[in-house]
């Protein structure tokens, strides 16, 4: 086995878990947010940063990597690790979701997804197969099963065949993987937001016995409410000495919330992506730094903050460097964002520790919303 899960507690108040995956880089302590790194880069942040932050594990995209440069010359590199010099835990996503949110012209059968490359124009094919040999070649100490996420709205008749199709495609990816005692295979359990295709769903993934499960299919346009329905009767019907992982959500509310709900691992590009255009998140919610009351402003970004960025500049200088298009701007901000989930997920893990998480969501809620929902 290639990881292992150890439940540490559950929360007397919530019903949280608080956990440690141990991986074949590292233990990662969960509930956890995992930054994206698309490219093999966590965009504008090196790995020392990175660990300065406190990052355990970060994700990374077969489909992006398998376009440019290519798995192969990952392999010759040595392994993703390796080539972006990142030796703590990596998850790759399998590219069944990237594949339709980027590529264009897919068609999808049985076999898999053939699709025009969204960079060079070029026909390719990725079906379970070939995301085993793309995750293989990249060494991810957690690789993803190919499958397809449905988007919302879809109908029942179609959700349904292609939540069977993921199925079949999961068992197809146990078949190819080679390196099972140094990479974990998750499942991915869809189903839309049908309750009894969700419970298909699952039931026949974990029959699979694989090490961990992932929840997808969610935040793809739903209301939030839809989302935190569907976790609240999939959860429960995964493995309790498994990881389970919500995929492509990280908001700060979900992330407490999922917490709650049993989830483990969470990974979301917003931080990094509303850092790009100057919105930080802070202790006292959202904050938009290019906004002109913030010209003479010399305090610190979020004065509960003690990342890099709060402890050495000011918002005057960060909407300064914003405005100019100035790199440093984008790598300021983003350091932030990430610190700020980061420490976020501590926050949550000793709330549970100390049977609180529900009252900790409700004190974080009205100093980042304003209100209790
Ligand atoms: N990222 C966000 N949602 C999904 C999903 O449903 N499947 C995969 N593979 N990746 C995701
Ligand atoms: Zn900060």
């Amino acid at each position: 086995m290639a990881i292992r899960y150890e439940l540490i507690k559950e929360c007397k108040q919530s019903g949280a878990r608080l956990g440690r995956i141990h991986t074949p880089h590292g233990t990662i302590d969960t509930p956890i947010f995992m930054p994206v790194g698309t490219q093999a880069t966590v965009k504008t942040m090196s790995p020392e940063e990175l660990k300065e932050m406190d990052a355990q594990i970060i994700l990374s995209n077969t489909y992006h990597l398998f376009l440019r440069p290519g798995h192969e010359i990952v392999k010759e590199a040595g392994g993703l690790h390796s080539f972006m010099n990142w030796d703590r835990a990596i998850l790759t996503d399998s590219g069944g979701f990237q594949v339709f949110s980027l590529s264009q012209l897919r068609k999808i059968t049985e076999e898999g997804v053939s699709f025009r490359s969204h960079l060079s124009g070029e026909k390719l094919f990725i079906g379970p197969e070939k995301a085993m040999e793309i995750q293989n070649a990249l060494g991810s100490d957690i690789m993803m099963a190919f499958d397809e996420c449905p988007p919302y709205p879809a109908e029942r008749e179609y959700v349904e065949a292609s939540t069977e199709r993921t199925y079949r495609w999961a068992k197809r990816c146990i078949a190819a993987h080679q390196r099972p005692d140094e990479q974990a295979l998750f499942g991915i359990v869809q189903g839309g937001m049908f309750r009894d295709l969700r419970e298909r769903s699952a039931r026949q993934l974990v029959d699979l016995d694989l090490p961990g499960y992932a929840v997808g299919g969610l935040s793809v346009g739903e209301p939030k409410e839809l989302m935190y329905e569907v976790l609240s009767y999939t959860t429960p019907l995964l493995p309790k000495d498994k990881p389970r992982y919500l995929m492509g959500v990280g908001s700060p509310d979900a992330l407490i919330q999922g917490a709650i709900y049993g989830i483990d691992m969470f990974d979301c590009v917003l931080p990094t992506r509303i850092a790009r255009n100057g919105t930080t998140m802070t202790s006292q919610g959202r904050l938009v730094i290019r906004n002109a009351k913030f010209a003479r402003d010399f305090t610190p970004l979020d004065p509960n903050c003690d990342c890099y960025t709060c402890r050495n500049y000011t918002r005057a200088y960060l909407r300064h460097l914003i405005k100019a298009d100035e790199t440093l701007g984008i790598r300021l901000t983003s350091y932030h964002n990430l610190y700020f989930l980061l420490k976020l997920m501590k926050q949550v893990r000793r709330a549970i520790q100390e049977d609180r998480l529900l009252d900790f969501q409700n004190e974080f809620m009205l100093q980042y919303y304003g209100s209790l929902t």
